[in-house]
């Protein structure tokens, strides 16, 4: 069998070797970290994928060792495969932060600033993509495109307006399901996100749109105004799906007990993720909407939150407790018994409703 091929390549002054016909992209993936560039179209579990946004051009400044000229333009790194020896500069080219500024700008041209009532906050790419490299302000005076509000059957709510036309959810459909009812309709900026003649997207997988949707374009109507992200928990969880094509391992947003929404798993890029049989991480619609019972599955423990965005704030992984204080107002002394009130009163106890009590509580309320 023939070795396969390696290309070395730098990216950000750190040298790695690749196989041929990796993709810079990949190649700054395996680097990882803020060396990746950002990517709102290109998804690695969906074929065809990127070539879209732009948010992921990069400067080759040595095209390879052969021929060590720079290439003339930013190229986009999903799309352009590596050579030996090529040197690519991320985040260490001003032309490219610069460059993404642009996108950046363009991107939300008709994108609306309505993080504040977006489902998608704190888990928004474009958000995130915002924060990282957009501008105070914004150039553009003319009337942003807007669009109504439509119903992809019951489960599914498409907010064209938010849509950045990164064409994911049309290779979701394509790809994942037996029959592709949506696509894009027109073309330049009145191209749209659209059904056939407002037809119900009625596939066993289309659930997926949601997960792969970028912005808030596409959102659960299952969970739609019932929680901000941040206040719930992510937690791993399995079933034993019946439908053979789904991985049936999901991620729980969890309030106390209650299930409010269920996604696929999502790897460090915000991508689906592997499942353990080794497929990609695709749910089925039953799994998706249909399992919203704590007793439909088997929790597996806390999600490992590793985007940097607003969800990982109330996950408290590598806390610093805080210093032990009472051997000290103690002058020294070791408390011999230390009493929690919770275990020994009934005040956070629910069989107590406060909210019952026309008054407020006192201690005759409580034992
Ligand atoms: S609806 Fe979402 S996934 Fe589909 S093209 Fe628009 S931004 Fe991309
Ligand atoms: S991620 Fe490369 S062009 Fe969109």
């Amino acid at each position: 069998m023939s070795e396969q091929q390696l290309f070395k390549v730098t990216i950000d002054n750190i040298t790695i070797d690749v196989p041929a016909g990796t993709t810079i992209l990949n190649a700054a993936r395996q680097i990882g970290g803020e060396v990746a560039p950002p990517a709102m179209c290109y998804y690695s579990k969906l074929e065809g994928s990127g070539g879209k946004c732009r948010t992921c051009l990069v400067e080759v400044s040595k095209g390879s060792e052969k021929d060590p000229r720079p290439m003339p333009k930013l190229v986009a790194s999903c799309r352009t495969t590596v050579m030996d020896g090529m040197e690519v500069k991320n985040i260490t080219s001003p032309k490219v932060i610069d460059a993404r500024a642009g996108v950046v700008e363009f991107l939300l041209l008709n994108h609306p600033l309505d993080c504040p009532i977006c489902d998608q906050a704190g888990e928004c790419h474009l958000q995130d993509l915002s924060y990282e490299h957009g501008k105070e302000g914004t150039r553009y005076e003319f009337q942003r495109r807007t669009f109504h509000k439509v119903d992809l059957g019951d489960k599914i709510q498409l907010h064209m307006t938010r849509c950045i036309m990164c064409f994911r959810c049309v290779f979701v459909a394509d790809q994942l399901t037996e029959k592709r009812e949506h696509g894009i309709l027109d073309r330049g900026d009145h191209a749209q996100i659209a059904t056939f003649i407002q037809k119900n997207l009625q596939n066993e997988f289309i659930g997926n749109v949601i997960d792969v949707c970028p912005v808030g374009a596409l959102t659960d109507k299952t969970f739609r105004f019932k929680n901000r992200v941040w206040f719930t928990k992510p937690v791993n969880a399995h079933r034993t799906c019946e439908n053979p094509k789904c991985c049936g391992e999901v991620q729980l947003w969890m309030r106390g007990d209650e299930v409010f929404r269920v996604t696929a798993r999502k790897d460090e890029w915000g991508e689906v993720g592997q499942a353990s049989n080794g497929k990609t991480g695709w749910i089925c619609n039953v799994c998706r909407f249909d399992k919203k019972h704590i007793k439909d599955w088997v929790i597996e423990g806390p999600t490992k939150v590793n985007r940097h965005s607003v969800i990982a704030q109330g996950h408290y992984v590598g806390v610093i407790k805080p210093q032990e204080t009472l051997p000290e107002v103690l002058h020294g002394r070791q408390p011999k018994l230390v009493m929690d009130i919770h275990d020994v009163s009934e005040v956070n106890k629910p069989n107590i409703d406060l909210s019952l009590l026309e008054r407020p509580a006192h201690s005759t309320d409580f034992k």
